[in-house]
């Protein structure tokens, strides 16, 4: 059994709802899931204790890419979050009709690979809540049990 911590920032409730799917399956899984909204969480030593940490923010921008306004705070502190050595993956929700779609999802990969993560799976990508792409949501936590 891993430990894995979701942070998750969402607007309308979209990521969030990906983040409870994905909490759900990995429980199933066995694993021990700790799911925190980025609005509530300090990122100060945070990855500490834990296996795995998945990231999750829909982004807002149009043109560049602007991550979700709690997400936005809390990352701005990623790097005292300790996640080198720590298996990362990350999630989004977004819209294919903006040019970046889910593109906060590439920050957060870019980010936590520069700060010595390892990624251990491609990044999920939904449209909405994901209630229609609950294939991409099962291959997605299916890469992360293998990495666990
Ligand atoms: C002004 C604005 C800008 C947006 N920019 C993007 C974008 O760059 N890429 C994308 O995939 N979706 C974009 N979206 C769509 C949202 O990310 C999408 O609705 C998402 O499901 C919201 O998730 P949340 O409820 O978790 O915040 C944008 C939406 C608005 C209203």
């Amino acid at each position: 059994m891993a430990k894995v911590l979701m942070v998750f920032g969402s607007t309308t409730g979209n990521t969030e709802s990906i983040a409870h799917m994905i909490e759900k399956k990995l429980a199933n899984g066995g694993h021990e899931v700790t799911v925190l909204n980025s609005a509530d969480a300090n990122p100060e030593h945070l990855a500490k204790g834990y296996d795995c940490v998945l990231m999750g923010c829909s982004a807002w921008g149009d043109e560049e890419v602007e991550m979700q306004d709690d997400f936005a705070t809390f990352f701005e502190g990623i790097e005292t979050m300790d996640l080198k050595g720590v298996k990362v993956a990350a999630f989004a929700s977004g819209d294919k009709s903006y040019p970046n779609f889910c593109g906060a999802a590439d920050v957060i990969v870019e980010r936590s690979k520069e700060l010595g993560a390892e990624l251990i799976a491609d990044s999920l990508k939904l449209e909405g809540d994901g209630s229609s792409d609950e294939d991409e949501v099962d291959s997605f936590v299916s890469e992360v049990m293998k990495a666990l």
